[in-house]
C-alpha cells in the first residue's frame, strides 16, 4: 500500500550544498544544448526536416534545442495511431497505468535539478521558480496515480436486495493535450498524465517556446515504461496543427491551458461535428486571468506588501494566477504602495542561471513587445511609480513595473498583460474594493488581506474567483491542497490537482445484474 499523497518539498537554496548542486545541473544541461528533437508517433522518432529553434529568453543567441515540426498529415497519423492504441490501452488495469506514473515521478525526483535546469534555460525561470515547477510536476503524477486507484475502487451505490450494481469510470478515447509555456513542465505533465492514467491515449502538442522540456518529459515517460502510442509527441505550429487536431473526427476530447482567445477558438471548433464523428467532444479549457489582491483598511500592511510583491513579480508576472491589480482601501493606499515600491526596488532583474536573481526575462519577442506596449498604455492610464524600462538587451528583460492611481475600468486593469506589471487602484470602502475585484471578464485567483472577520466572510461569499485566498498571496497553488481552476473567461474550472479532475477524462458506466 502506498503512503498517502504528500507534496514534494521545495529545495532550500539558502543551503550552499543545494545551490551548488543546482549550478552543477545547469552546467550539465548546458553541455546538451542545441540538440535536435524529433516527433514521436507510435513510439517511432520522426524527423520532418521542418525545424524550429527554441532559444533562451535570457540570452537570445543561445539555442536550447531544434525541434522538428509536424504538419497536418503527421497530425492525422498521430491521431490514428493514438486511436488504435486506445483500443488496447483502455483495457489495462488502473493499477498498471498508475504504476507508470509512480515510476515517472520517481525518475523525475532523482533528476529534479536536471529538469529544473532545462526550465531555467528554456523558459527563463530562476532556480526557486523552476524547482517549484518540477515539484508540481512530481506532485501531479503522484496525485493522479492515487486518484485513479481511488476511482477504480467500487463506487458507493444504494443497494437493492436482488441486483448487483456497479459503476465504473471508463476512459473517453483520444485526447489532444495543448499546454502553455508558462508552467512548461508541471502543467504539461499534469494534463498529459491525467489523461493517460485515466486510460486515454494522447496527442501532445507542446507550446513552441518550451517544446524541448516537453520532449524531455516524453523521453521520461518512455523510460518509465509507458507503451508506444499512448503519448504521441507532436510539436508544430499552433494555428495549423492545432486547428486540425481539434477538428479531427477521432478526437474525443481536448485538454487545453492557455490564452482566452485560443481557448474560445478551440471551444467553438470542437463544438462543430465533423463527418464520421460519433460523440460530442469534451473541452477542458483553462484560460487567462486578471487577478487581484484586495487590501482592507485594517490589514497587516507588511503581509499585504509581501503578498502583492511576490504575486505580481514571481516569474516576471507570467502566471495566470499573478496579481496584476492591487485594490487598496483609501485609508492605507499610500502606505501599501510605498511598501510595495520599497520591496520591488530590491528585486534583482538578471540572468536566471545566476544565484540571487529574482526576475528573469519574459518568454519571447512577442511577449516582450506586448508587455512594453501595455507599459506605454499604462503611462496614460496611471502614474508610473516604479520600473517601466528594459534590462540587458541580450535577453527579453523588463523591469518590474508599478502604476498607481489606475481606474478600475482602465485597459491595464481589464486586459491580461502577462508580464511584470501591476496596477494600483484606490477603493473608498471594502464593498467598493470587492466590486472592483469582480469587475473583469475573468475569475481565476484573488486574495483579500484583512483582519476584519465580517469582511473575510463577505469575500468568501461575494468574491467571484475559482481560487480565493485570504491573508496570503494569490499565486502558488499546491496540488491536492488548492485544486486550481477559474470562473467566467478564466475557463471551465477544471480544478487541476483536485479530486474532481480525473472525472473530466472519464465517463461513468453503470452495470446492473439481476440476481
Ligand atoms: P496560448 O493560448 O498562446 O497557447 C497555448 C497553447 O495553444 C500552445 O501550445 C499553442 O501552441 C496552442 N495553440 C495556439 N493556437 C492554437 C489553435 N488554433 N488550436 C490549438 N492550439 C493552439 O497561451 P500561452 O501564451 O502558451 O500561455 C499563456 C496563457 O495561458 C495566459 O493567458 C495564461 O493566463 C494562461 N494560463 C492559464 C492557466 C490556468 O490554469 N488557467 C495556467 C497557465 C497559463
Ligand atoms: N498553479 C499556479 C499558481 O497557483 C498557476 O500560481
Amino acid at each position: 500500500m502506498r503512503m498517502e499523497f504528500a507534496n514534494e518539498p521545495f529545495t532550500d537554496f539558502t543551503k550552499e550544498q543545494e545551490s551548488a548542486a543546482y549550478d552543477a545541473a545547469l552546467g550539465a544541461v548546458k553541455e546538451q544544448l542545441g540538440r535536435t528533437y524529433p516527433l514521436v508517433i507510435g513510439g517511432k522518432a520522426i524527423e520532418t526536416g521542418r525545424m524550429l529553434e527554441s532559444t533562451n529568453p535570457a540570452d537570445k543567441g543561445q539555442v536550447i534545442g531544434i525541434v522538428h515540426q509536424a504538419d497536418k498529415e503527421l497530425a492525422d497519423q498521430a491521431i490514428r495511431i493514438a486511436y488504435d492504441t486506445f483500443l488496447t490501452w483502455r483495457h489495462t488495469s488502473a493499477k498498471e497505468r498508475a504504476s507508470h506514473l509512480f515510476k515517472a515521478s520517481a525518475i523525475m525526483r532523482r533528476r529534479k535539478h536536471e529538469f529544473s535546469a532545462w526550465l531555467t534555460f528554456e523558459s527563463g525561470k530562476n532556480r526557486a521558480e523552476a524547482d517549484a515547477d518540477t515539484a508540481e510536476a512530481i506532485d501531479f503524477m503522484e496525485f493522479y496515480a492515487r486518484e485513479m486507484l481511488r476511482l477504480s475502487e467500487p463506487q458507493p451505490l444504494t443497494r437493492l436486495p436482488e441486483e448487483d450494481n456497479e459503476l465504473y469510470y471508463t476512459p473517453l478515447g483520444v485526447g489532444i493535450v495543448i499546454p502553455p509555456w508558462n508552467f512548461p513542465l508541471a502543467i504539461m505533465a499534469g494534463m498529459t498524465t491525467a489523461a493517460l492514467v485515466s486510460g486515454n491515449t494522447v496527442v501532445l502538442k507542446p507550446a513552441s517556446p518550451t517544446a524541448v522540456i516537453a520532449a524531455k518529459f516524453v523521453e521520461l515517460l518512455e523510460e518509465a515504461g509507458v507503451p508506444a502510442g499512448v503519448v504521441n509527441f507532436l510539436p508544430g505550429p499552433g494555428g495549423e496543427v492545432g486547428d486540425f487536431l481539434v477538428e479531427h473526427p477521432l478526437t474525443r476530447f481536448i485538454s487545453f491551458t492557455g490564452s482566452r482567445d485560443v481557448g474560445l477558438r478551440i471551444n467553438e471548433r470542437a463544438a462543430k461535428t465533423a463527418p464520421g464523428q460519433k460523440w460530442i467532444k469534451r473541452v477542458i479549457a483553462e484560460m487567462g486571468g486578471k487577478d487581484c489582491i484586495v487590501v482592507d483598511s485594517d490589514a497587516d500592511l507588511e503581509l499585504a506588501a509581501d503578498a502583492i510583491t511576490a504575486s505580481a513579480f514571481g516569474f516576471s508576472g507570467q502566471k495566470c494566477s499573478a496579481c496584476s491589480r492591487a485594490i487598496i482601501h483609501a485609508d492605507v493606499y499610500d502606505e501599501v504602495l510605498e511598501r510595495v515600491v520599497e520591496r520591488t526596488a530590491k528585486l534583482k532583474l538578471g540572468n536566471p542561471t545566476e544565484r540571487g536573481t529574482n526576475l528573469g526575462p519574459v518568454v519571447d519577442e512577442k511577449a516582450y513587445a506586448k508587455i512594453l506596449e501595455y507599459i506605454e498604455i499604462g503611462k496614460s492610464e496611471g502614474r508610473l511609480v516604479h520600473g517601466g524600462g528594459i534590462g540587458d538587451e541580450c535577453g527579453y528583460y523588463i523591469e518590474p513595473t508599478i502604476f498607481a492611481d489606475v481606474d478600475a475600468k482602465a485597459r491595464i486593469s481589464q486586459e491580461e498583460i502577462f508580464g511584470p506589471v501591476v496596477a494600483f487602484t484606490k477603493a473608498s470602502s471594502f464593498e467598493e474594493a470587492l466590486e472592483f475585484a469582480n469587475n473583469t471578464d475573468y475569475g481565476l485567483t484573488g486574495a483579500v488581506i484583512s483582519r476584519n472577520r465580517a469582511h473575510l466572510e463577505q469575500a468568501r461569499r461575494e468574491f467571484f474567483a475559482g481560487n480565493l485566498y485570504l491573508n496570503r498571496k494569490c499565486t502558488g497553488a499546491l496540488v491536492g491542497v488548492h485544486p486550481f481552476g477559474g470562473f467566467n473567461m478564466s475557463g471551465t474550472d477544471s480544478k487541476a490537482g483536485g479530486r474532481d479532475y480525473l472525472l473530466l477524462f472519464t465517463q461513468g458506466k453503470l452495470v446492473s445484474e439481476k440476481m
